[in-house]
């Protein structure tokens, strides 16, 4: 009897011992748990606040629109950068001031998520999720080059880089230099004499930093030095890749198409790339007037809104579009805010 108490509290005492040293085990594990749980989703409420606020600049996948700085190759910033950067903004750049402290709408939670999200998130997950709920940004507008003309370029002396600049040239300036280099109500011609005769360096100068106070950007982010040597080559070199025969073809602009297609279109596009900032419907944020407004809508003429969307309103958040919508998106942003104009509240902003 005494022998089997004895065994018991023997039995007991080792259990106990053994049940301490488990835990004490365990906990690295479930704090490394708790960790990456809070981790994960810190990621998921970053890339909710990413595909709402940030995609339209820099990207689906992160990779940065046109002239804006990829964010999937931001992974080397650290933590305290990033965290000004998001919260503060960057000074005289479209680059907006999110953190609530400074007059954003970011919380610190929303911003260490962004952070969580650039450092150690998965941007095809972002580009998923963005996918799904149908905010893919469009498409930059593109002029086709058929590739017979590439053949072309290519075959005269240096044509390599001609072919380079060529394309690149077709896919980024067109949309405000005009197909053919002949300029537009955007930005000025670059098939001019004077252009050709300026020093290469300069222009290498000018596509690089961009004109500040302009709707031409800087290219330094977006293009390699070899990409901006090749874009200057075919503006120098372009009476001679005209005379081999190369005319860029024409994408077509159409006249405002009113019908309830192109409405449908709009609203759509609205919904992609303004309701970040202007509100569902055109209602207005903190960020960005209501434009579903009487008195915005009766006082502006259509010429007059599309010069606001495709120029910006510079030293404000609002971005150019001329260079990232086609002049059709751009038609069928006006006929959609114009649907609003019968039944639109009269609000006056404090601006
Ligand atoms: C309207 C366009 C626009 C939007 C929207 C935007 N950014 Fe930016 N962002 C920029 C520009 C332009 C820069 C580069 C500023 C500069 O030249 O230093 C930038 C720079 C950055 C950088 C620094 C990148 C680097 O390599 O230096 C980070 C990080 C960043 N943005 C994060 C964000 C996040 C997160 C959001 C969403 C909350 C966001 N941005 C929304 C335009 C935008
Ligand atoms: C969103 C519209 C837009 C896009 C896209 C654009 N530019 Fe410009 N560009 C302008 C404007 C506007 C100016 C005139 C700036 C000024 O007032 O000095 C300009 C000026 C220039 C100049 C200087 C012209 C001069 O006479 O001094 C060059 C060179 C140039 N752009 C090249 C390019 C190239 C190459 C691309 C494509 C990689 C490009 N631009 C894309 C709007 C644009
Ligand atoms: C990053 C935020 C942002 C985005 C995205 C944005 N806007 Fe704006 N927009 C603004 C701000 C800020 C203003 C006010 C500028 C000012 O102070 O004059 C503005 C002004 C405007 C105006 C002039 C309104 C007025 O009362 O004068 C129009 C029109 C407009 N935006 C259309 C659009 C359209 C269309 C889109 C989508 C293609 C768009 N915006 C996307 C921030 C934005």
């Amino acid at each position: 009897m005494n022998r089997n108490l004895a065994w018991i509290g023997f039995m007991a005492t080792g259990l106990l011992m053994l049940t301490l040293a488990m835990a004490v085990l365990r906990e690295p594990t479930l704090q490394a748990r708790a960790a990456d749980q809070q981790l994960q989703q810190a990621i998921s409420e970053g890339m909710a606040v990413y595909v709402e606020q940030c995609i339209i600049c820099h990207g689906a996948s992160g990779e940065g629109l046109v002239t804006y700085p990829a964010l999937n190759i931001a992974s080397s910033m650290d933590s305290e950068t990033l965290f000004k950067t998001i919260e503060r903004g960057r000074y005289g750049t479209q680059m907006a001031a999110y953190g609530v402290a400074e007059g954003g709408i970011l919380s610190d939670t929303q911003i260490n998520g962004l952070i969580a999200l650039i450092q150690q998130g998965s941007w095809q997950a972002v580009y998923a999720l963005a996918d799904a709920k149908g905010v893919i940004p469009p498409e930059m507008v593109v002029a086709e080059i058929p590739e017979a003309m590439i053949t072309t370029v290519s075959s005269l002396p240096g044509g390599e880089a001609l072919a380079t600049g060529l394309k690149l040239y077709a896919e980024n300036c067109t949309a405000c230099h005009g197909v053919n280099l002949e300029g537009s109500a955007l930005a000025p011609a670059l098939n001019t004499e004077t252009l050709r005769v300026t020093d290469s360096l300069e222009l290498v100068r000018r596509i690089e930093q961009g004109v500040p106070g302009t709707l031409m950007a800087g290219w330094d982010n977006a293009f390699t030095d070899i990409e901006v040597d090749a874009v200057v080559a075919l503006i120098q070199r372009w009476q001679e890749v005209q005379t081999a025969g190369i005319a860029i073809p024409v994408v077509e602009a159409k006249p405002l198409d009113m019908s309830p297609e192109a409405i449908t279109r709009g609203a759509r596009l609205f919904s992609i790339t303004c309701v970040s900032c202007h509100g569902q419907s055109g209602y207005g944020t903190q960020i960005a007037p209501a434009l579903n407004n009487a008195l915005f809508l009766d006082g502006v003429s259509d010429t007059q809104i599309h010069q606001i969307i495709a120029m910006g309103v510079n030293g404000t958040l609002m971005p150019a579009w001329g260079g990232r919508l086609s002049e059709a998106q751009i038609n069928d942003l006006i006929v959609y805010m114009r649907s609003w104009q019968g039944s639109a509240p009269v609000i006056t902003q404090p601006r």
